[in-house]
């Protein structure tokens, strides 16, 4: 009877002090989980917002890349953190849809975490070595038909943007694919510039640099327009693949649990970010494509979450992806 009492009275305060809790919140530093390797294209992205959300914030936002299983190991770092504020997640279609079809989790993408926002997604460009003799996509397609052996494909590892992207590329061309798993698609990129795998559908954010730099050749990009970032690359569409389409879209979330009001902070302090003009810029350069203004809410993210997994699931099931 004495213990229930005091658990109830322990309850009871911190529900009371919830909002003291958030009007303080932050008073230390707060850890991003970017589920893939420093450098590439994910905590390219959120180092840059993290610079300016620590202004709003006044406390240090610190990336920590937690990588493995297509994201799916930093994913749970976050679910299993206490929820307060101080540990939140940085995923994608890959880490918060495709990899529920496609790994045992341990955890559920969307009962055991609270959507916070949606953050910039980026067209898909496919890219190759410079090896390859193809200078189109058709080329490109043919050479890979061609081979006697699957070419090979770098991804960060089955259920990654990368991974699903190749998946939906095997889907529109009939080509065969050898995927090549690494813990980010950084690494990945420095195998492609160095030759040592033939290709990506990759972040165009991540290989943009290095496509302009002529170290690997772009082919297209995924998107319905071209990029005015790399105005040279033809669409999909325009190269000769008419409707394979493919953004990677991006949040944060936070574990279940966490105050409404702490989530609100923190929702805000990214809208702010994604709204500073040189933060805007500085993403933008990379290709990066911001989210629609009325999409900037904590739920809006909840939503299209949820409409990603109904439409990519039977997809990915259907690819009979192993990761054993
Ligand atoms: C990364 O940052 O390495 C990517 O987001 C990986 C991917 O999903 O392809």
């Amino acid at each position: 009877m004495r213990v229930r009492f005091v658990a109830a009275a322990f309850l009871a305060a911190c529900w009371l002090a919830a909002p003291a809790l958030a009007e303080k919140f932050p008073s230390h530093p707060i850890t991003v989980v970017v589920p893939f390797s420093a450098g590439g294209p994910s905590d390219a992205m959120m180092r840059i917002l993290g610079e300016r959300m620590k202004v709003t914030l006044g406390e240090a936002v610190l990336v920590e890349n937690t990588t493995g299983a297509g994201g799916s190991i930093g994913v749970g770092r976050v679910v299993h953190s206490p929820p307060d504020g101080y540990t939140i997640g940085f995923g994608h279609l890959g880490t918060h849809v495709a990899n529920g079809a496609i790994y045992k989790l341990g955890y559920d993408l969307v009962a055991d975490l609270e959507p916070v926002v949606l953050l910039p997604s980026n067209p898909m460009i496919i890219v190759s070595k410079n090896g390859v003799p193809a200078k189109t996509l058709p080329d490109l397609i043919a050479w890979l038909k061609s081979r006697p052996q699957p070419a090979t494909a770098g991804t960060a590892g089955a259920g990654s943007g990368s991974h699903i992207a190749g998946l939906a590329f095997e889907k529109a061309t009939g080509v065969k694919l050898q995927y090549v798993p690494y813990r980010g698609t950084g690494p990945a990129l420095n195998d492609l510039v160095a030759g040592q795998i033939d290709i990506i559908v990759d972040q165009l954010s991540n290989s943009i640099n290095q496509v302009r730099a002529g170290t690997i050749r772009g082919y297209a990009v995924t998107d319905t327009k071209r990029s005015e970032q790399a105005p040279d690359i033809p669409t999909t569409d325009e190269a000769g693949l008419a409707e394979f389409h493919m953004t990677l879209w991006s949040g944060l979330w936070v574990p279940k649990g966490t105050p409404k009001d702490i989530i609100a902070r923190l929702n805000a302090a990214a809208v702010d970010a994604l709204n500073d003009p040189p933060t805007r810029k500085a993403l933008e350069n990379l290709g990066l494509q911001m989210p629609p203004a009325d999409q900037m809410a904590p739920d809006a993210l909840g939503a299209w979450q949820k409409a990603e997994i109904e439409k990519w699931w039977p997809i990915i099931k259907d690819a009979h992806v192993s990761v054993d």
